[in-house]
């Protein structure tokens, strides 16, 4: 697996753009960069080939690279971001792609990145509802012409996709509470009940949807014992990090990183 990473060189929660965001709960910078650089060296030894991409000063949510675009294949769909603090960053993607050989698409709706549109198998599952809106769902479809599954989040806490919902082979991870009625049953009927791993608040406000599938290994910020049995159940290990620091601004594992090949 390829995947995009920014080092948090100028990490800091310098604005309030979702709820865990406090500016009086300030990131600490060295141990920011600490626990990113743990978190790296242990992709590469899992085998992850990693692609960085340098953080301009200013923009502290960059390293959050999972909304820099939506990677499949050569194509890479650009970031539309809602928040405006957010929309400069999405040049500095397009320059990487465009570096790096991608053909980069556009959207006219707000779309934000791989954060809101995650693949289960062939089928693309897109958030609306907070940040990216359900009319860019159509754009993304068409663009890299794949079937699509729009879910509705309701929960504020839980702005993007990632923060909620999780794609782990043929099994899928979710918080019920984060979806409407409808998105749930949608969910629901992606998998049978022992292929659905149904999270507690407690282990998604440890940010345990934001993880990363590597072989049957589960990286993600929940050390909670709860987690670790729902993912031994069906034959998955979990590998906590600690990654509080970027938790304070509403990320984690998932968040900072960015898929490059997606099949
Ligand atoms: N502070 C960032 C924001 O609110 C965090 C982004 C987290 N990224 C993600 N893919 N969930 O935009």
């Amino acid at each position: 697996m390829r995947i995009l990473m920014s080092r948090p060189i100028h990490f800091e929660i310098a604005y309030e753009i979702n709820p865990w965001m406090k500016i009086e709960n300030q990131a600490k910078e060295r141990r920011a960069l600490n626990q990113w650089q743990k978190l790296y060296d242990h992709y590469l030894y899992l085998g992850l080939k990693i692609e960085l991409i340098d953080q301009p000063k200013g923009l502290p949510d960059f390293v959050f690279t999972a909304n820099g675009g939506l990677v499949m294949g050569k194509k890479a769909i650009l970031p539309n971001f809602r928040p405006k603090e957010r929309q400069p960053e999405t040049t500095h993607f397009k320059n990487w792609f465009d570096e790096h050989g991608y053909e980069t698409l556009s959207v006219k709706n707000h779309f934000e990145g791989e954060g809101d549109a995650l693949f289960f198998g062939n089928l693309l599952c897109l958030g609306y509802g907070q940040r990216t809106s359900i009319e860019s769902h159509i754009e993304v479809g068409n663009l890299l012409g794949v079937k699509t599954l729009s879910l509705e989040l309701i929960d504020p806490r839980f702005y993007h996709l990632d923060t909620c919902f999780a794609p782990l082979g043929d099994i899928v991870m979710y918080f019920p509470e984060a979806f409407s009625r409808a998105s749930c049953e949608s969910i629901e009927k992606l998998a049978p009940p022992e292929k659905r791993i149904v999270l507690s608040f407690k282990e998604a406000e440890d940010f345990a949807a934001n993880c990363m599938l590597i072989d049957d290994i589960v990286v993600s910020s929940c050390a909670l014992k709860t987690f670790e049995h729902k993912l031994m159940k069906v034959g998955l290990e979990s590998d906590p990090f600690e990654l509080n620091e970027f938790m304070k601004a509403g990320g984690s594992a998932k968040c900072l990183t960015l898929k490059l090949n997606n099949p």
